[in-house]
This record gives C-alpha cells, sequence and structure tokens, in this order.
C-alpha cells in the first residue's frame, strides 16, 4: 500500500470510529479517539484509552501522560509526527475506570485494521492492556523493555512488539520515570531489530521474548561522541514509505552494552 491507501484506510477508520456504536461507552463519550499519526511510519504506540483531555479533543495522549509521551519520544530525538498513536479502546471509560474485556473486543478490529493499514515494523505497548495481547498472563513488571514478534492475528504480522510502562505510571510512581527513559533508548534498537527481520523475511513468530539492554546514558559523553550517538539515532528513526516499508534503508550495526535490569513490582496503570 502506497501512504496514500494508507491515509484513506485510516480515514475510513477513523470515520467509523467517530459513529460506533459498538460498545456502551459511546453512550458516555464526548469524542471517540481513533489516533493520530505519520501514515508512512514504521512504528505505532498503543495506550489503553483515552481519559478526560482527549475524551474533549478527540485526540490521542494530549494530557499529562501525553506530555510525557512527548519528552520520551523527543529523548530519542523523535516526535509525535515521526509514528502514528492510539488505543485499545477509542472511547474514555467513564471516571477513567479500566476498560471492561468486552469494551476491548468490541473496539479490537479497529486497532488490527489500523495494524494492518500501516504494516508497521515496530508495535510499542504502553501499559498493560496491549502488552496482554502479546505476554499472555505476563506482568508489566516482568516483560517491559523486551521485544518479541506480534502474532499475526494482530493486524501486524511483520512486526515486533516492545512492552513499556504506560506514562500515566510514571505520574503515579514517580520512580517509574527513569524506567520509562530507560526502556524508551531501546525502542529505536527494537527497530533495527525489527527491520533486520522484515528484511530477512521474518522469523517464525513465538520466539521468546528478547531482553534490550541499553547503554547508561550519556551524561559525561565528550561532544564529538554526542554526535556520533546521534548519526546511530538517526539511522532509527522511523522512516518514510519508501525505505523503511520495503526494507531498503541501512541497518546501522548495533553495540548494545549490558547493564543490569532494574527489578519492579507491577504497577496498575491509572488513565
Ligand atoms: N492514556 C492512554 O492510554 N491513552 C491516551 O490517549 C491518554 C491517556
Amino acid at each position: 500500500m502506497i501512504e496514500a491507501e494508507r491515509q484513506g484506510a485510516l480515514d475510513a477508520i477513523g470515520s467509523e470510529v467517530a459513529v460506533c456504536t459498538r460498545c456502551r461507552l459511546h453512550e458516555t463519550r464526548t469524542r471517540s479517539v481513533p489516533g493520530e499519526g505519520s501514515a508512512a511510519t514504521e512504528v505505532v504506540f498503543v495506550g489503553e484509552g483515552p481519559c478526560f483531555n482527549e475524551d474533549r479533543l478527540g485526540r490521542p495522549f494530549v494530557g499529562q501522560a501525553g506530555e510525557l509521551l512527548t519528552k520520551l519520544l523527543e529523548s530519542v530525538q523523535w516526535t509525535r509526527e515521526d509514528v502514528f498513536i492510539t488505543n485499545v479502546v477509542k472511547c474514555r471509560p467513564p471516571g477513567n475506570r479500566y476498560p471492561e474485556p468486552e469494551e476491548i473486543a468490541a473496539c479490537a478490529p479497529f486497532l488490527s485494521r489500523q495494524l494492518e493499514a500501516l504494516d508497521p515494523a515496530l508495535v510499542v505497548t504502553l501499559g498493560r492492556f496491549y502488552m496482554a495481547r502479546f505476554n499472555p498472563g505476563a506482568r508489566i513488571g516482568q516483560v517491559h523493555g523486551t521485544f518479541q514478534p506480534a502474532d499475526p492475528a494482530s493486524g501486524a504480522p511483520r512486526a515486533l512488539t516492545y512492552a513499556m510502562y504506560h506514562p500515566a505510571a510514571a505520574l503515579h510512581q514517580g520512580s517509574l520515570k527513569a524506567t520509562l527513559f530507560r526502556d524508551m533508548e531501546g525502542v529505536p534498537v527494537a527497530l533495527l531489530q525489527a527491520r533486520e527481520r522484515r528484511v530477512a523475511g521474518n522469523g517464525p513468530p513465538g520466539q521468546d521474548a528478547v531482553q534490550i539492554e541499553v547503554a547508561p546514558p550519556l551524561v559525561e559523553a565528550p561532544a564529538e561522541d554526542v554526535s556520533t550517538n546521534s548519526v546511530e539515532a538517526d539511522s532509527a528513526r522511523p522512516s518514510a514509505l519508501e525505505a523503511g516499508h520495503t526494507g531498503e534503508s541501512a541497518v546501522a550495526a548495533q553495540s548494545i552494552e549490558l547493564t543490569s535490569q532494574t527489578d519492579l513490582t507491577d504497577q496498575l496503570t491509572l488513565f
């Protein structure tokens, strides 16, 4: 699919979402929130569901959690416009409660159709709900910062998925902020892995989750090291269709330093 066709498919899904009555969340929503971003991107971020600000504006991640998501993207030199951002459920659960299983099930076809249209290389799951789709029974405290192949029924058969805490979790438990930024460093690394896998024609689904170990922050790096690093960051920027979606982009060699992982307990995400 060329970019215009992807955009057309996304717009059609957005129009359906706008008038959807498949579950009772439509009764209390102000606006539905289909998602937004680049139709040519290689990377999709999937949150849980809209909350107060998103419901008013019809846009994903525009509140405090959204501010943090924007900062996380900036920390790897990406912008919101480089990626596509959406949610498991497209309408706000009243009172910011968790979505019910039947609401998630009713909304699921929209997300899988969005993924089919975008055919991303990498799907980043924010929080427990979409993470659970690829890691049944796992706790976010165990799998954050890991990637694994997406199962084809998700709509993204050629993608890797990468699990992260939900940004809202860090608003309620400050110590998770450092974990989020650390895990975010792994996103461009996972994208490079995902590209390699696509070029190689995909591995069989179902392999064990792979832990990404990221280098410590470059706080004391001299200026020349920082510029080297930004070249690597550029090569891992979500590309437009010509590069990322055809697998023609140069895949940078990665040297990933080994560090210890923070041991965290599970965290229920709040919207
Ligand atoms: N939390 C989410 O999961 N999604 C949003 O869009 C906003 C907050």
